[in-house]
């Protein structure tokens, strides 16, 4: 029997063409450059403007993506779109995705899981191939996060930012692809990190519309920062002893970008060399689920990420929700 490997074939991002420095929101909020660079190393962020929703940031990095690979839009067998700032509750989110790159009328999910919904999507799509039930799947991360944000809270509007990225799995029988993974979920923590409005919790009615904070995102920074740390450093460990790796043999993680310290802590308590950690977070704040695919598909372009490397990707965020993933890029 034929063993079927979903290998990367297809990188691309998008980030709007707005930037909002620590300067700019030292001017809405009280709060500072040397604030905001110390507490979390971004110095700023993308922001979207009016006309632009999610689905045209993730059909914008989708198109490049598909244009590396060389596929065309109607060759995909699947759509994937890890969001959780999609245009609308109804329709997901992935259908006008799979309409603004004219793909076929194939299987197309939204996936909500926090940030780690790239790692999710990646890990699903990858299943499918090696099921022998898809050829080419569009796997895509796309926040757009800041008409989620209250810009009165300085505590929450410093940190997040807007963009996508995109990645096409496609079969091989090259061995490569998903080495192992991890993904975790720990529902007990949910109030840490919330959006509390627009659900069956609390719909949009005139008698709950007043209270302005249950429509932006609401985060208790310290207890997402413990949990952060402790899953991110687990999760590492776990992927590695089930691909019966070490550090020595991985080219680079690709970690969620959330905030500079809590990079630098993974890498401290896994004693990783800081240069096998890819970051961007100081150019594009926390983008959610975009933040992966959107650091590797930069990793790339600028040299360091090759074909026959191996990279772990580790995520957490919403939920709380957690995720890590071992790919090897296969050799052309
Ligand atoms: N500018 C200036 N001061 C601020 C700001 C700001 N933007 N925000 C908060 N402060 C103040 C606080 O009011 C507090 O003041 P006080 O001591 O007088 O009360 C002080 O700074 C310290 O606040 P802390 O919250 O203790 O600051 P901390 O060092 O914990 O850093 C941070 C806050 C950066 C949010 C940190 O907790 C963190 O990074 N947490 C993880 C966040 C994260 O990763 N979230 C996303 C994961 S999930 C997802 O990606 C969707």
């Amino acid at each position: 029997m034929t063993q079927h490997y979903a290998n990367i074939v297809g990188l691309g991002m998008y980030a709007p063409e707005k930037v909002l420095t620590n300067a700019d929101l030292a001017k809405i909020v009280d709060t500072s450059d040397e604030w905001i660079v110390s507490r979390s190393g971004i110095r700023e962020r993308h922001i979207a403007s009016d006309k632009e929703q999610c689905s045209d940031m993730a059909a914008a990095a989708s198109r490049d993506a598909l244009a590396m690979a060389n596929v065309d839009p109607s060759d995909l067998d699947l759509i994937i779109v890890a969001t959780s700032s999609p245009d609308n509750h109804v329709p997901p989110m992935s259908s006008l995705v799979q309409d603004k790159l004219g793909a076929g009328n194939v299987g197309a999910y939204t996936l909500v899981a926090g940030c780690p919904g790239w790692v999710y999507a990646m890990v699903q799509g990858s299943a499918m191939i090696q099921a022998g039930l898809a050829k080419n799947v569009l796997v895509v991360g796309a926040e757009l996060i800041s008409r989620y944000l209250d810009f009165t809270d300085r505590a929450t509007c410093v940190l997040f930012g807007d963009a996508a990225g995109a990645v096409v799995l496609q079969a091989t029988d090259k061995p490569c692809g998903l080495l192992s993974y991890e993904l975790g979920s720990d529902g007990s923590g949910a109030e840490h990190l919330k959006m509390k409005g627009c659900g069956t919790e609390l719909p949009p009615r005139e008698d709950t519309i007043g209270n302005r904070e249950d429509w932006y995102l609401q985060m208790n920074g310290r207890e997402v920062f413990k949990f952060a740390t402790r899953k991110m450093v687990d999760s590492l460990h776990s992927v590695l002893e089930k691909a019966d790796l070490t550090f020595d043999d991985i080219d680079y993680v690709v970690p969620h970008q959330a905030n500079m310290r809590i990079i630098e802590y993974a890498a401290g308590k896994a004693k990783l060399a800081p240069e096998k950690m890819i970051a961007n977070v100081s150019n594009y704040g926390n983008t959610s689920a975009a933040s992966i695919p959107l650091a590797m598909c930069e990793a790339y372009h600028d040299g360091r990420i090759k074909p026959g490397q191996k990279l772990v990707f580790s995520s957490f965020g919403a939920g709380l929700t957690w995720a890590a993933a071992i790919f090897e890029l296969a050799t052309p």
